[in-house]
């Protein structure tokens, strides 16, 4: 079978933003403690972050992550984590009912941040926290020095300010379980009061709102049009996040990329809709910052233990194909998600999975992101795809073939990322290049298999994996490529 595709080099839908590849560091589970930070490891540097970590985050070639939370956020008084760590105090995490030590904190995060050619994007705690310690906060990174906060920080070791330029106020502030929930009047009342302060103490900084903490919310869209009214001119960004898990129908497991589609054009729309109700010459943009895949029905807390092993997600061939199926849906929207958060980075949810004492490794889904944040820069082009089609129960039809290109203009290389869904049949991709001349594939690589269980583990930590396919041997303006069943590819062009 074969789908027809056309990728015109003057045909764009806009420049990929390198913040569309971020991730996301919560005080959760595993992911400080023995994840980035392990001062026992043997692999662990002066500062006790682990540098097999930080080497696979670099490979991942992630340039800015989130932090500290997440629903750890919305019960987390920031003071707790600054100066001598002999003095900080253990609390209780009621998000993930966890005992937080306060071992690392914002100065910590920001060395690690540093060490990994890493920007911070920074959440202030609109739950339980004031807006008065949001700016307090802004103004202990940020201020270069001579008041009560900007002096603190020079104490603490950090003479220069950090200049963190990109802030989240609060998190998912729409949810039953976020400590200290809002309705959208109250929230975009006290995130609006909070902006302003944080922008008095900054003027640079930029500001990302809460939007719907899923498309599932019973308050979704009406939450993102009444938040947005209170905060148009004051934000930069409206946020969303989306999780995905295998409920049983595997495509609509798939077909996860459609739902994700929907949710960003359903956003900018109610965006839309309230810079034409406020007359404003502002465009919104969306901060993708929370997306992957996600086995919610299978979290389990126990009470107060520290650093505990959970959502630990073993990712699967198959999540890691879904997964990919999501990275080319938010490359089709860059002109308007500028910004994404894989959630999350380390341990929890995670790419990089570790072993106390022990490796690091990559899960599956480790891939995808490596390749389409590596090989996806440049622009997306606005390609023509003309794939078969299936019916879906939860997102109606949905083509076979879920793809992406993006153009790199510095090396003059095309990205092709393509999820091929279906279960019985390899497809050519029926290639016209018009406008680039002669083109040849410089690698195909796919994941696929019979097994899509398949995961990797610290004992076959290269069960899957990206392999080399020999898919065309032509050049010209027009190729034929193979898709195989079932399969996630990237191929390169020049
Ligand atoms: O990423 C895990 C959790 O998912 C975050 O803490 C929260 O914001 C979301 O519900």
């Amino acid at each position: 079978k074969r789908v027809s595709y056309f990728a015109d080099k003057n045909y764009k839908i806009g420049e990929v933003d390198p913040k569309l590849f971020g991730s996301f560091i919560e005080h959760l589970g595993r992911a400080v403690y023995t994840g980035i930070y392990e001062p026992e490891h043997p692999l662990a540097d002066e500062d006790g972050f682990r540098k097999d970590v930080m080497d696979l985050v670099k490979e991942l070639n992630v340039p800015i992550v989130r932090y500290p939370g997440g629903n750890f956020l919305s019960g987390y008084d920031w003071t707790d984590g600054i100066g001598p760590k002999e003095k900080r105090p253990t609390r209780l995490d009621l998000a993930w009912r966890t005992t937080e030590t306060n071992e690392v904190g914002i100065d910590e995060f920001m060395k690690w941040a540093h060490k990994s050619n890493i920007e911070a994007m920074l959440a202030v705690n609109l739950g339980t926290g004031t807006p008065k310690e949001a700016g307090n906060l802004v103004e202990y990174t940020n201020h270069p020095g001579n008041t009560y906060w900007s002096d603190l920080r020079i104490q603490n070791g950090q003479k220069d300010p950090y200049n963190v330029k990109v802030w989240c106020l609060g998190n998912e502030m729409d949810g039953p379980w976020q400590i200290g929930q809002l309705n959208a009047e109250d929230y975009g009342k006290k995130a609006r009061e909070a902006a302003k302060i944080m922008k008095w103490v900054d003027p640079t900084i930029k500001l990302v709102a809460c939007g719907s903490s899923t498309a599932e919310m019973p308050t979704f869209p009406e939450w993102d049009r009444v938040v947005l009214e209170h905060l148009y001119e004051h934000v930069d960004y409206i946020s969303c996040h989306r999780y995905y898990e295998n409920l049983g129908n595997i495509n609509d497991f798939l077909g996860s990329f459609a739902d994700m589609d929907h949710f960003i054009k359903t956003i900018a729309s109610t965006a839309d809709y309230v810079q034409a109700k406020n007359r404003s010459k502002k465009k919104m943009y969306i901060s993708f910052d929370e997306w992957n895949v996600w086995y919610q029905k299978k979290v389990e807390l126990k009470d107060w233990e520290i650093a505990p092993p959970i959502l630990e997600d073993n990712y699967s061939l198959l999540d890691s194909l879904v997964f990919g199926g999501l990275l080319c849906t938010l490359l089709q929207h860059v002109d308007r998600v500028k910004m994404a958060s894989l959630a999350q980075l380390v341990n929890v949810i995670a790419p990089i999975f570790t072993q106390k004492g022990g490796p690091a490794i990559k899960q599956a889904i480790f891939y995808p992101f490596y390749q389409v944040s590596n090989f996806g820069r440049g622009v997306v082009l606005n390609s023509l795809v003309e794939s078969p089609k299936i019916e879906t129960n939860k997102h109606g039809e949905i083509p076979l073939v879920q793809s992406s290109t993006t153009y790199n203009l510095v090396d003059n290389t095309l990205s092709i990322f393509a999820l091929n869904c279906s279960e019985d049949d390899d497809f050519v991709l029926d290639a016209q290049f018009r406008s680039f001349g002669q083109v040849k594939v410089i690698e195909h690589l796919v994941m696929d298999g019979t097994n899509l269980d398949a995961t990797n583990t610290f004992e076959t930590p290269d069960n899957v994996k990206p392999s080399q396919i020999d898919s065309t041997s032509k050049t010209g303006d027009h190729l034929e490529i193979k898709l195989p069943k079932m399969s996630w590819n990237m191929i390169r062009l020049q």
